[in-house]
């Protein structure tokens, strides 16, 4: 397989553990184990404290299907196969796609949404979006770019980087566009019910289209990354079993903890969701101020949802560099647009974390000391 590197991964693991503040993350806080076991229900600490650690349903523990299930309408545990959600990314691109196939995306992308299509050998055309207007995908671009051989079109909203949602008639137009060609749709909601704003949730995917594959899971806004648990919820009986075929060569089952430890979060989802959207109201308003305050240094569009936003840089350095320098002056990492494949203009900042005021407190200090 000839497949590129994956250059925001390949920088986390640089700095992830060695930079002392992360001002760049997508994940929410994370959960201790004690705060996650305080939610189960009496069933599920049973399950818990009774688990012996075999192998498992390679589809997901079944109560854990039947959870996930009830998060959707018109879906049953059948429609759904669990696994880390990147894995799943890669799965399904390789149960759905051959060389010479056509493939779109949303861009700038978490790069497994594109690179993997790529390296199976597909031509990848980017849905980019548009700045000047809030960082929006207009359905006429998207409209040039379909083809008669376009066999996947991958979206994702929230969107990783810039926070932006689309209203819920643009994201139906947007699957009528795909069911009129009967292109199949992968749509990655991995920062779903981190909306800002009451009742803008877009429906499900999967709940919309026959043909789309709807990706969820624990890592952002149940704020469990370290329980690698995803999943994939569609239709599609055929694909799924190919999904579930390619995953005896990955990691044939789950964790067994994870999967048990997964039920009760998903069982309490509604409380857990409520959590994280506070605190991200909470860092929003620290943001608000910040970007009020360094008007100089960077523009920015504030996100609709999710737990990441897209600032442009006024100041005069490429991203890259600017970044490199940050980490080492201050022990701040922030990821650059480069990392993307979009550029040196732009830079990700992550707000789901309870330390975010301290890190901008930082962060501006040595704005004000290098960059004014
Ligand atoms: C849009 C998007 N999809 C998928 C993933 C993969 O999730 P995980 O790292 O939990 O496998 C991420 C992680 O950052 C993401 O931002």
């Amino acid at each position: 397989m000839n497949i590129a590197p994956f250059a925001l991964e390949r920088y986390f693991s640089r700095h992830e553990f060695t930079a002392r503040y992360l001002l760049s993350c997508s994940d929410c806080e994370a959960l201790t184990l004690p705060e996650l076991l305080a939610r189960a229900d009496a069933g599920t600490r049973g399950l818990w404290d009774s688990l012996k650690l075999t192998y498992t349903d390679t589809a997901g523990h079944p109560l854990l299907r039947e959870a996930i299930a009830e998060i959707y309408t018109g879906i049953d545990a059948r429609d759904i196969v669990v696994a880390a959600p990147e894995e799943l990314i890669f799965l399904l691109m390789h149960a759905l796609l051959e060389p010479g196939h056509h493939v779109i995306t949303t861009a700038p992308a978490y790069q497994s949404l594109h690179e993997v299509a790529r390296s199976i050998g597909c031509e990848v055309s980017m849905w980019e979006p548009d700045e000047g207007r809030g960082w929006s995908f207009d359905l006429d671009r998207l409209e040039t770019l379909l083809r008669p051989d376009t066999r996947l079109l991958v979206v994702n909203f929230p969107h990783n980087p810039t926070g932006h949602l689309p209203s819920g008639d643009a994201f139906a137009a947007l699957l009528e566009l795909a069911r009129a060609r009967g292109i199949y749709v992968l749509s990655d909601e991995m920062y779903r019910f981190l909306e800002h704003a009451p009742a803008t949730t877009l429906p499900s995917a999967c709940e919309l289209y026959a043909r789309a594959f709807s990706l969820f899971g624990l890592s952002k806004s149940f704020g469990l990354p370290g329980l690698r648990i995803g999943w994939l919820v569609s239709r599609q009986a055929d694909v799924l079993r190919k999904v579930l075929e390619l995953k005896d060569y990955t990691t044939i089952c789950n964790s067994a903890p994870g999967e048990i430890l997964a039920i009760m979060a998903v069982r309490d989802r509604d409380d857990i969701f409520a959590g994280h959207r506070a605190r991200l109201q909470t860092n929003l308003a620290v943001l608000d101020r910040f970007f009020a305050d360094y008007a100089d240094c960077f523009s920015w569009h504030r996100p609709a949802g999710g737990s990441i936003c897209f600032p442009r840089m006024l100041i005069d350095a490429e991203a890259s560099a600017f970044c490199d320098a940050l980490v080492e002056r201050a022990g701040i990492m922030l990821v650059p647009s480069s990392l993307f494949q979009f550029g040196e203009r732009h830079v990700r900042i992550g707000y789901g974390r309870d330390d975010l005021a301290q890190v901008i407190d930082r962060f501006a200090a040595c704005l004000d000391e290098h960059y004014r």
